[in-house]
């Protein structure tokens, strides 16, 4: 499972990626509103903190089908090879997506998938990509788990290549159920990031062991200080 930054904060960015194996990152206009000014300046720093092999994900805002695939044409001419543009999955989203994937390369990734169906529809359309988004689903009452998991299954009962790239994530637990079956990828806020790693106890059994060094090796002493 491939991890993203779903993230527009350079610092943010700057910081995980040292820390984590990153596979790039996703924007949506709320997550580039935080920013303001003119989003391409923003992506284009993404772009160059990320490298070109990285994935950036970018949505298109436009309503009709005809505006979606030309401003998923003008997003990728700017933002290069690797760009996925997101697409709401709603009737207008599987139109454009069914346009750019009869007539150019551009890579799709359906997002505000909310249902199995939708993601259905969506990568019969042709998606690279559907997002579902795990704890919207969960906050109207219904499983976002269960729904990421009905999606890979159709994608696999129907031999269908779509990957599922989950989304909206709220706590680490969730991210830990999707590691277990396997999906695609997963973009999560920087906090994901750091809640699945951040553990006292870890903390301490790691100071345990420095200081138990120390005691017979002396203040900050390390290995280095020995042949
Ligand atoms: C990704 O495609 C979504 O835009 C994003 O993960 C939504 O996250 P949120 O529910 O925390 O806004």
């Amino acid at each position: 499972m491939k991890l993203l930054i779903d993230d527009a904060h350079i610092d943010a960015i700057e910081k995980i990626c040292e820390l984590f194996p990153v596979a790039g990152v996703t924007t949506n206009p709320t997550i580039l509103a935080k920013i303001g000014g003119n989003p391409f300046d923003t992506l284009k720093e993404i772009r160059s903190l990320i490298s070109e092999e990285a994935d950036l994900h970018v949505q298109a805002v436009s309503r009709r089908a005809d505006d979606i695939v030309a401003e998923a044409r003008h997003i990728t001419d700017i933002l290069g090879a690797n760009t996925f543009v997101k697409i709401p999955a709603v009737p207008e989203g599987f139109k454009a997506m069914k346009t750019l994937l009869e007539t150019s390369e551009i890579l799709v990734t359906a997002t505000a998938v909310y249902t199995p169906l939708q993601a259905f529809v969506a990568g019969q359309c042709g998606a690279a990509y559907v997002a579902p988004y795990v704890n919207r689903i969960d906050n109207m009452g219904f499983d976002g788990i269960r729904v990421t998991r009905e999606i890979k299954e159709i994608f696999s009962a129907n031999i269908m290549e779509t990957e599922i790239i989950a989304a909206s994530f709220k706590n680490a637990q969730q991210l830990l159920e999707l590691c277990k079956c396997g999906v695609g990828a997963a973009t999560l806020a920087p906090e994901i990031f750091y809640a699945m790693i951040n553990n006292s106890a870890i903390d301490s059994a790691v100071e345990h062991f420095v200081d138990d060094f120390e005691s017979f090796a002396g203040k900050d002493k390390t290995m280095l200080d020995f042949q």
